[in-house]
């Protein structure tokens, strides 16, 4: 895939391997939108990263993906700034096992409707061009114990 001029929206973008999807990405020429809701980590995450690449090819949306009024929100700002969506990273992810609600919800729902927003946008026969969904997972999902 030729990812020059494609835009990509990423979960858990300010640090780690939402972090890191982001600097690959815009290192072959995207544009990335950098969803967290950590906002300070969010913005000091566009500030390094614009130290290498061009400022106007990332866009930080303070978004917590638990929350399907601000991830929907985020999907539509995404359009609005960028025009387009190609590729989609659920990455987004906790490790409480205490919470489990909470982790059910950050972990597996907002994949699922992450997914299904991604399919609104990206889909072909809804006007859009077609594109890659990415979900994070973890070793210990293929584990048995
Ligand atoms: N690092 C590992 O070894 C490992 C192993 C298995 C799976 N994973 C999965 O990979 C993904 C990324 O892991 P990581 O190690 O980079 O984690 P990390 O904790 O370094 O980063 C996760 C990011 O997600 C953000 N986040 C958390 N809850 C959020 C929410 N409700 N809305 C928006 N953003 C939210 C955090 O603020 C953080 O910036 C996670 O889904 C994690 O479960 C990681």
């Amino acid at each position: 895939m030729d990812l020059k001029g494609k835009v990509c929206l990423i979960t858990g973008a300010a640090q780690g391997i939402g972090k890191s999807f982001a600097e690959t990405l815009l290192g072959l020429g995207a544009k990335v939108v950098l969803l967290d809701v950590n906002e300070s980590e969010g913005e000091a995450c566009k500030e390094s990263l614009d130290k290498t690449f061009d400022a106007n090819s990332s866009l930080f949306i303070k978004c917590d993906v638990g929350s399907e009024e601000q991830l929907s929100c985020a999907f539509k700002r995404t359009i609005n700034h960028f025009g387009r969506l190609d590729i989609m990273c659920n990455n987004a992810g906790i490790n409480n096992e205490k919470n489990w609600e909470m982790t059910m919800n950050i972990n597996l729902i907002s994949v699922i409707r992450g997914t299904y927003l991604a399919l609104d946008y990206m889909n072909k026969a809804k006007g859009g061009n077609g594109g890659v969904i990415v979900n994070t997972a973890s070793l210990a999902g293929l584990e048995m114990r």
